[in-house]
């Protein structure tokens, strides 16, 4: 949440600021701004209310400016409205200290209170306006240089933050410092960078440093320097990691929206998940440490994450269980984190998320932790806090993803999640080494089969202007079918703002039945052969209300007389329909969207990394 660029070099800074942020809006649209100087000219900070565009169309009006160092930020709103009174970069009397945050200060009300006493006064509502004026009290009280006062806030400042300042005594100069909050800071030919994800400087440099909580820095024309929490420099500590996304991963190219890309993008990305964690058709965890006699010693599985992450994790607990006899209980890590109950030895953690940065997932990971249980995540971002505190880290091969909504991390996490299954009911000795195989195979079908979905888009486009003057919509389905619904579910409100609502099929009649009536959208998944007598009852309980059924389904299985619309999808093994039904509900969201005149990419009030709680 919130995103931060900083540049210092011999290029033109704000083209690369400005840049970097429509890189980084994923992460926030409440306001954007900039603050830039050339050499050791005065500073010019440029704030604009909204979207990022508006903050460009203020720069641009600026006319020709020349700019050699430079911070900017966009910003999802924690303490305060979205006026531009609260929008980054936030100042210090003068603009002696100038800063923009991605972050929360939990105990701001009383750092604010002591600044108060101390003479200083707030123009704005927000968290980071406190933060910067601690700096400059500290700065100013000790005399002890920008690292000084920085570690003086950064043990005083509770909460996360990565932050990126500049101070009127070191022009184009460039200060950092990071706890809990991501930032990167990386160097090319012409000056040095720094983001809060890769994305936002892939263009100028892939070789970067992750910069460690409680670590600050300083990056001039040609070089970074890094300091610990004493004040020591580390810098020759420090690892240069090369990225191995490309640029064009994050340029939207001919498509209107990332999110539509992003979809396409699914049968590459299961394929590359497939490719890298399996070898003669058998899953290959050897990479990441996960040896066979660890999981045959395992009783029980935990899976956490939140929203989509978590609905991974509902599907999955369906797989584990049909395939082993292992216990499963996935938690939305929100929640996990406050219950009581004891953690069972003998037992694995898995943190699903795409970002390796949501606040709630990466405590939950902590608790496990504390209490002595193994951590094993699956994340899409290399060297994110998550993966970093692990026991075990099996990524993702979705490459960068920047629409909101997610698309291929959730499919690339279901598959990583189907190789895990199989390699737990393997080593627990369920199934054996050919039978996977033939799970193997299947699954080596599955970016075929999510293309020929892809090639029958229309089928799904033609359906949406149905949708948008509804109010509500449900999605039903057993066991499985149920776990994919609310993904479904999940995605459709995300970027439609129509109410919807993911229903066990069994489960309608005892209450939410009473909101079906004549013309409320029903879409029934069912795919499980064993179940598709019981969905089909419970399409005919949902059609005789009125409802329009949208059935999506096995063409094997007659439906025709239960639903008014069917939609198929091809043949796959029955614990892999979750993979290419997924891919009509991401349609069927995103043509809604767009019928409804909304961008989908950037749904109102979400962000897309959850950095608070
Ligand atoms: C929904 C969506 C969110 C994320 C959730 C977890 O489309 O994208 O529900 O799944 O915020 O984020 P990560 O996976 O980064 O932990």
């Amino acid at each position: 949440m919130c995103g931060i660029v900083g540049y210092v070099g011999k290029e033109e800074a704000t083209k690369i600021l400005l840049d970097g942020l429509t890189k980084l809006e994923y992460r926030g649209y409440d306001s954007a701004g900039i603050a830039i100087r050339n050499k050791s000219e005065d500073l010019r900070i440029v704030r604009a209310e909204g979207v990022l565009k508006n903050l460009i169309d203020k720069v641009n009006a600026l006319g020709d400016i020349k700019s050699t160092s430079g911070i900017a930020h966009t910003r999802w709103a924690t303490h305060g409205d979205q006026s531009e009174r609260n929008a980054h970069p936030h100042s210090s009397n003068d603009n002696f200290i100038v800063g923009v945050h991605n972050g929360i200060i939990e105990n701001f009300q009383e750092l604010k209170e002591k600044l108060l006493h101390n003479g200083y006064t707030f123009y704005s509502n927000t968290d980071t306006e406190v933060l910067i004026k601690l700096v400059d009290y500290y700065y100013k009280k000790y005399k002890g240089g920008p690292i000084d006062a920085i570690n003086k806030v950064m043990v005083r400042a509770r909460g996360s933050f990565a932050i990126a300042l500049m101070f009127k005594d070191f022009p184009d100069e460039i200060w950092f410092a990071k706890k809990g909050s991501p930032l990167i800071v990386g160097k090319s030919d012409t000056g040095c960078f720094l983001a809060s994800d890769i994305p936002a400087i892939l263009k100028h440099t892939n070789k970067v440093y992750y910069v460690e909580d409680f670590q600050s820095g300083c990056m001039k024309n040609n070089s970074i320097i890094f300091y610990d929490l004493n004040g020591d420099d580390v810098t020759s500590s420090m690892e240069l990691k090369t990225i191995d996304w490309q640029l064009s991963d994050t340029e939207k190219g001919n498509y209107p929206f990332y999110m539509i890309k992003e979809i396409e993008e699914q049968p590459k990305a299961v394929w590359a998940c497939l490719n890298v964690y399996t070898k003669n058709d058998l899953v290959d965890f050897d990479s990441i440490g996960i040896t066979k006699g660890y999981l045959k010693s395992l009783d029980m599985v935990y899976i956490l994450g939140c929203g989509s992450a978590y609905n991974v994790g509902r599907v999955s607990e369906c797989i584990i269980e049909e395939l082993t006899d292992v216990g499963v209980r996935v938690e939305l890590a929100s929640e996990f984190k406050y219950r009581c109950y004891k953690l069972k030895k003998n037992s694995l953690a898995i943190i699903i998320s795409q970002s390796g940065e949501t606040k709630d997932s990466y405590e939950a990971l902590q608790k496990c932790k504390e209490e002595g249980i193994k951590t094993l995540s699956i994340v899409n971002v290399k060297g994110s806090a998550i993966p970093r505190a692990a026991d075990y880290n099996i990524y993702t091969y979705a490459g960068p993803e920047i629409a909101v909504a997610t698309t291929k991390a959730y499919s690339s996490q279901l598959i990583i999640m189907y190789l895990f299954a199989l390699a737990l009911a393997e080593a627990k000795g369920d199934i054996s080494q050919s039978e996977m195989k033939t799970y193997i195979k299947e699954l080596k079908a599955l970016p075929d089969k999510m293309e020929s979905i892809l090639s029958n888009k229309a089928s799904v486009q033609k359906f949406a202007n149905q949708f948008v003057s509804k109010k509500d919509v449900f999605f039903i389905g057993r066991e499985m079918d149920y776990a994919i619904c609310e993904e479904g579910s999940l995605k459709f409100k995300e970027v439609t703002y129509i109410h919807s609502e993911a229903k066990p099929a069994g489960e309608l009649k005892h209450g939410t039945l009473s909101l079906v009536t004549t013309g409320v959208p029903v879409i029934v998944v069912a795919t499980q052969p064993e179940l598709i007598e019981k969905s089909m009852a419970n399409m005919e309980e949902v059609k005789s209300r009125g409802a329009n059924v949208i059935a999506i389904t096995l063409e094997e299985f007659n439906v025709s007389n239960s639903s008014k619309y069917q939609i198929y999808i091809p043949k796959t093994n029955k614990l892999f329909t979750s993979s290419l039904v997924i891919i009509y509900l991401q349609l069927l969201a995103y043509y809604v969207s767009i019928a409804k005149g909304i961008n989908p990419d950037q749904p109102r009030n979400l962000a897309k990394s959850v950095t608070v709680e």
